[in-house]
């Protein structure tokens, strides 16, 4: 069974949606740069081994990423999972987990990296927004994509709204790459794309609400 470990800063939504998805692999530990993430109680719950690394004890970026990538490698992990982690990592430790980390991020990747991605959709208009699901190259919300969701933007959407519709179909299309990983079905080629059952394809493209279902 492979062991995966989950890194969150924050309320852990996506690491509760794993935990509920039964995955074929182990959760060996949830590590946060956080102390009061709230997903640490959740994991501890669940009786998962948890960790803090604080990014404000260490004197540089690089030092930060060492000490993280020490705490994760104590569970050795096939796969490293950023769920919801707010820490830009340095080149190094990317490459250390080259094809073995995955981030999921709350934009149709490549429109929206960074922060307020929802505000940022609703300003530009669109009409689809939605989540993708991405290994984890050293270019921030950047990588080759695993999986899409897409959700409708209605004129009268809120922010929250927004956020909430998409968050919905964050908490399936991860667990699904992950499923898919740890099935070792999943896997990052040498040529840099993503590869599901052996071929070259979009994992799985997934458009969820179906253009005539209703409004969520
Ligand atoms: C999620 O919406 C995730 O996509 C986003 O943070 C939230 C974490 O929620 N990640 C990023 O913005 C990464 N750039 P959670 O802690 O409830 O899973």
């Amino acid at each position: 069974m492979k062991n995966i470990v989950i890194l969150i800063s924050g309320r852990g939504s996506n690491m509760e949606a794993m935990l509920a998805a039964k995955l074929p692999g182990r959760i060996s530990a949830v590590i946060s740069n956080k102390a009061d993430a709230r997903g640490l109680e959740t994991a501890r719950a669940h009786g998962i081994t948890t960790a803090v690394v604080a990014h404000a004890g260490h004197a540089s970026r690089d030092l930060f990423d060492a000490a993280l990538a020490a705490e994760i490698d104590r569970h050795a992990p096939d796969l490293v999972v950023l769920a919801g982690f707010m820490r830009i990592l340095g080149e190094n430790f990317v490459r250390r987990y080259a094809g073995r980390l995955m981030n999921i991020h709350p934009s149709l990747l490549p429109a929206f990296p960074g922060l307020h991605t929802h505000r940022r959709a609703l300003e530009a208009g669109c009409r689809v927004h939605g989540c993708t699901v991405h290994f984890v190259t050293p270019a921030l919300d950047n990588g080759p994509v695993i999986i899409q969701a897409a959700v409708p933007v209605y004129p009268d959407d809120s922010e929250d709204a927004l956020a909430a519709r998409v968050l919905a179909q964050e908490h399936i299309a991860y667990p699904q790459a992950v499923r898919w990983f740890v099935e070792g079905r999943l896997c990052l080629g040498a040529d840099g794309r993503v590869q599901l059952d052996g071929e070259r394809r979009t994992a799985g493209a997934l458009l969820v609400p179906e253009p005539d279902s209703g409004r969520t």
